[in-house]
This record gives structure tokens, sequence and C-alpha cells, in this order.
């Protein structure tokens, strides 16, 4: 590496930096998913050639038919990039090490004792380990616990005898990306970027600013891996207070909802959280328990993780409570009611279903012996595990005789006011009947 050090200006740059500067550097992208695809084709559409690796061979071969199936990638981005020629996707790895930079976005989920499941990226840094060379970037993206890259990842890549810091440049850069948000995409998302020594943090910052308008710096692999995990604990402990206020508030009597909208009217010193039928996604249920067993290796319970996991997870079982009382209402019992579940999705206008908790109360509900139908325009069939379910038409649940219906997910497209014109019984986990008074409608 000490040859491709060079001092230019009077900083220490090397030759990836200026091959990255040039656009000359070829970028490999190893997952092409929600957080992969947006990224190779934010890099292919500045100029540079970049190659998506992914075992999916469904999803390369879309990719290269033109077809995304990432909401948030346009169809006319990915022609470009491959009308250009500056993007193509493959499942065959033997090209890889002719990348100069080598994105690592694979999953990290839980195990079901929620202990990490790093399988992905050992098998991702694996394959990379086997055609590693002198001068090349490794940045992992995933979300993952501080010290995966460095306990993890840098072994794997060393075991040919490359040294990070001395043959090839090592970073960590945890992905942002929010599905389904209109304003923030992969350039106006500011990106951390922490690598293993000075150089690789200098080098893969180098990296991102040629298509991120802006790039902090930390000191190692282990902050950023920790700032991830700060953004994401952050958000579920904060849901974890609202959904615990809904449930007391429902006891007190109290609209959980008017009262977050008056509290957020104050300048300063609050921050909305709004509670719902459960957390869901990739992100939010799963990273804060990648904290919290890695703090237990440290002797330290992460007390503030495991009760918000606690509420948040309850939710599901209380918004099936709600059905049941929506029900009674009505002196229906639950088992034998046909229930129609509205969104699947885990948050309005997308088509991700991992970790839905519709999924959870889809499940509930038939526990109990409801018959259970569900729309949803994003996604026109669940296949995961024991639900598969196809989507029906609310028209087609309605003449069908619904019971209830259940508002997990308040995409836009949904017709509200039919909704409450049609239902017999509504329950409303997110407040998308804002304002309408009916004794119909049983909130959260
Ligand atoms: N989805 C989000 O909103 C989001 C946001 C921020 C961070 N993240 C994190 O980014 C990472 C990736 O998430 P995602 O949502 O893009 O996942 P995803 O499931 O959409 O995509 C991952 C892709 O990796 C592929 N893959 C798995 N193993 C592979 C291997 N060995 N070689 C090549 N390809 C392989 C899969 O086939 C899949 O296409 C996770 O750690 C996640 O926590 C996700």
């Amino acid at each position: 590496m000490s040859a491709e050090h060079a001092a230019i200006g009077g900083d220490t740059r090397t030759a990836l930096a200026d091959r990255i500067q040039s656009r000359a550097a070829r970028i490999g992208v190893i997952g092409l998913g929600y957080v992969g695809l947006p990224l190779a084709v934010e890099f292919a559409r500045n100029g540079f050639d970049v190659t998506g690796f992914d075992v999916d061979t469904r999803k390369t071969g879309d990719i290269n038919a033109g077809h995304s199936y990432i909401p948030d990638v346009l169809a006319s981005d990915l022609h470009d990039a491959l009308a250009s020629k500056k993007l193509r996707a493959t499942s065959d790895m033997s090209t890889l090490g002719s990348m100069d930079v080598i994105d690592i976005c694979v999953p990290t989920p839980l195990r079901k004792t929620k202990d990490p499941d790093l399988s992905y990226v050992v098998k991702a840094v694996e394959t990379t380990a086997a055609v590693l060379r002198k001068g090349q970037l490794i940045i992992l993206e995933s979300t993952t616990y501080p010290g995966t890259t460095d306990e993890v990842v840098k072994p794997i890549l060393e075991a040919n005898g490359l040294k990070a810091g001395r043959d090839f440049y090592l970073a960590f850069s945890p992905e942002r990306v929010d599905p389904g948000n209109p304003t923030y995409q992969t350039k106006n998302i500011p990106k951390v970027v922490g690598g293993m020594d000075e150089i690789s943090t200098d080098v893969a910052a180098a990296f991102y600013r040629q298509v991120v308008d802006t790039v902090v710096t930390v000191t190692s692999t282990r902050a950023a891996e920790m700032v991830k995990l700060l953004e994401n604990t952050f958000r579920a402990v904060n849901i974890g207070m609202a959904n615990e206020l809904a449930l007391m508030c429902h006891r007190m009597g109290i609209d959980v909802w008017e009262v977050i909208d008056a509290a957020k009217t104050k300048p300063f010193g609050f921050m909305p959280f709004y509670p719902g039928p459960g957390l869901g996604g990739h992100c939010i249920p799963i990273d804060p328990f990648y904290l919290s067993w890695k703090a237990k290796q440290f002797n330290f319970e992460a007390r503030f993780i495991e009760l918000a996991g606690q509420v948040n997870a309850s939710m599901p079982e209380h918004v099936v409570t709600r059905v049941a009382e929506a029900l009674n209402a009505h002196k229906k019992p639950m088992n034998g009611s046909r229930v129609h579940v509205l969104g699947v999705a885990y948050k309005r206008d997308i088509d991700d279903v991992r970790e839905s908790p519709a999924l959870d109360v889809i499940e509930l509900l038939m526990r109990r012996g409801a018959t259970v139908t569900y729309s949803d325009p994003f996604v026109p069939e669940i296949d995961h595990g024991p639900h598969q379910m196809k989507a029906v038409s609310m028209d087609s649940a309605i003449k069908a005789g619904a019971d209830c219906a259940v508002i997990v997910t308040d995409h836009k497209s949904f017709d509200y006011p039919s909704i409450v014109a049609s239902f017999p019984l509504i329950v409303d986990t997110r407040n998308a009947l804002k304002g309408v008074k009916s004794d119909k409608i049983f909130g959260l």
C-alpha cells in the first residue's frame, strides 16, 4: 500500500482516491435490495462503472431487463444507467476481484432467539476475501453491532495474508435510506463514515463524496456502527413510549393523538412520535437488539431497548383486543366474524412487509377464529411463513359481509370516506380517520 500513498498538495492521497475522483474506479455492490440497488444506480448515474452482485438471480435478471423492484429507484434512472453501460447486475462473483471498491449491503436479521444473524455478512465477506487484492476499498453498510467490522469482517479479509490498513482499506458506513421518503434519498441524506484507520476513512469519505452531498467522518468503524444503532434505538424507544402512552390514554379515556398534536406545538424540546399497531421493517424492530446483544458481552443490560421492545411487541395483541371490543359492541364474538385488514405493508405507501405488525395482527385474529381478508394496493400477496394470502378488493370484502375493518397501514390511496361509509365497524390504529366522528370507529 505504501506505494499507493502519495502526498499531493499536502494531503495524504492514494492512487485509489485519484481513480475515484476521476470516475475510473470500478464499483461493486454486493446485495441489491432496498439499500444496495439505489446506491448502485446513484453511482452509475454519476458516471462510475458499477457492477451489482446478488445471489438472487431473479433480481439480477430484473435489473438487467430494466425492471426496478425497488419503488424508490425510478425505472427511468435504471434505464439510463443500463443504456450508458455503466450498470450491470450479476450472480457470478468471479469479477468481484476486479472491483476497486466493494460495498457490502446484505441483510442483517435476527435469529429467533433475538441474537444477531451475521451469516449473510460473513458469506459476502468470505466471497470478497477469496478475491481480495492490494489497493481495494471494502465498505460494510449493513446495520450491525459495534465491533463487527473490526472483529468479524477484518479477520476474514486478512485470512489470506493481506493486512487491513497496509494492503487494503476497510470502513463501515451505515445506510440511512428511508424507503418511500420523497424528500430524502441517497444524494441528500448525509453519510457517516468510519474507517479502521485514518487513510481508510479518507478514501471511503472521498468515495461517498462523489454522489452524496454531505459526508460526516467519525474516528472508528465502531463509532460509525454505533451511530446507526443510536438513530434506530432512539426511534424504537420513543415509539415505545408513544405506544405506552396510547395504552395509558385508552384506559383513561383520553385521545392520545389529540394530546400528541397539541404537545408538538411546543417549538423546542419536543419531537412527536406516534403510536401504532407495532413496529415493522428491517430496521427499527431489529437493530436495537443488535446493540443490546453486544452490550450483554460487557455485562451491561440495555434496559430502555428491552422495555421498548416489550411495549412495541405487545401492540398487535392490543389491536386484536380492540377488534374484539368493537365486535362486542355489536354483540358479535371474534370466532366466526369476518375481519378485513386494510394495509399490510409495515408503513404507508411502500410494499415492504418484513416484520410488519399486520402479519402478527392477522395471525392473532385467525387464532381467535376470525375469517381474515386484506387489501393493500402495494402488496398483492403475502407469502411469509404461515401467512399465504392474496389481497382482495375492499368492495369484495364488504360484499362478503365483513363485520369489521382494521386500518393497520394508512396508505394514502385508501378511500377513507368509503371505508367509513361501508364497514359496520372500523378499528383505526393510525388515526387515519382523524376528525371523523362515528360510533363505529374504534381507536387504539
Ligand atoms: N431497508 C431499509 O430501509 C434499510 C435502511 C437502512 C439500513 N438497512 C440495512 O441495510 C442492510 C440491507 O438491507 P436491505 O433492506 O437492502 O436488504 P434486502 O433484503 O432488501 O437486500 C439484501 C440483498 O442481499 C442479497 N444477498 C444476501 N446475501 C448475499 C451474498 N452473500 N452475496 C450477494 N448478495 C447477497 C439478497 O439476495 C438481497 O437481494 C441491512 O443490514 C439493513 O439493516 C436497511
